[in-house]
């Protein structure tokens, strides 16, 4: 089993954006979950492409190989937005299907784009929105609080819909992969992973209070403990 660790730089401190980027890869980062925010369809305002494209150069590890930026859209409307996050160095772009008129159509428009497509479901948004589209996803997002803000409680009720999300990536038969975010840290992400997540996006926990190594070592060591 792969488990792909995602710091998500929301919780990194903005005024040294590339060293924390640097920093965080390497103590052992698989990705960088860039999240970005409008104050519309969240309460909060946060970063666009133009601090992606800043971010792009230093998403690369000691041998020069690139970190993917995992970008995650809490935008409404979504498709005026995509070319430029995948100018901008997008890896994987996802977006919130509640945001969109046409979830087939930013799907498609993602990969055109050259980035790997995700759908993001909130506490409350039912899974049935893949019904239609697992062919074209390449990875689920399941929210495990309500989006807008760093540092909230995880709410128990995600493991169920990663299970359930979990049963339909098997079915589908395709390598879609199954990321969390919201309130995970060392002390959950063992459960977390064993209700069937592979990518764990980490804000608070990683950045907040410094050692980046040992914090990701943590949550790999419990990691572990879930299964290989
Ligand atoms: C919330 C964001 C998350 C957030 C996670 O809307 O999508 O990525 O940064 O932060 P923590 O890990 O602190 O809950
Ligand atoms: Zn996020």
């Amino acid at each position: 089993m792969t488990f792909r660790i995602a710091p998500s730089i929301l919780s990194a401190d903005f005024a040294r954006l590339g060293e924390e980027v640097r920093n965080v890869i390497d103590a052992g980062a698989d990705l960088i979950h860039f999240d970005v925010m409008d104050n519309h369809y969240v309460p909060n305002l946060t970063i666009g492409p133009l601090v992606c494209e800043a971010v792009r150069p230093h998403a690369k590890r000691a041998d020069g190989g690139k970190v993917p930026i995992d970008v995650h859209l809490m935008v409404k409307p979504v498709d005026r937005i995509v070319p430029d996050f995948a100018k901008a160095g997008a890896d994987i772009i996802s977006f919130h299907p509640e945001a969109s008129e046409h979830i087939d159509r930013t799907l498609g428009l993602i990969r055109e784009s050259g980035c790997k497509a995700g759908l993001v479901f909130n506490p409350a948004t039912p899974l049935s929105y893949l019904d239609h589209v697992m062919d074209k996803v390449d990875l689920i997002l399941i929210m495990s609080v309500n989006p807008g803000f760093g540092g909230q409680k995880f709410i128990p009720g995600a493991l169920a819909k990663l299970r359930e999300a979990k049963q339909r990536i098997v079915q589908s038969g395709r390598s879609i992969w199954l990321e969390v975010d919201g309130g995970v840290k060392a002390d959950n992400i063992a459960d977390i992973a064993r209700a069937g997540a592979d990518t764990f996006v980490a804000g608070s926990a990683i950045f907040g209070g410094g050692n980046y190594p040992q914090k990701i070592a943590a949550m790999r060591a419990e990691l572990a403990k879930a299964g290989a």
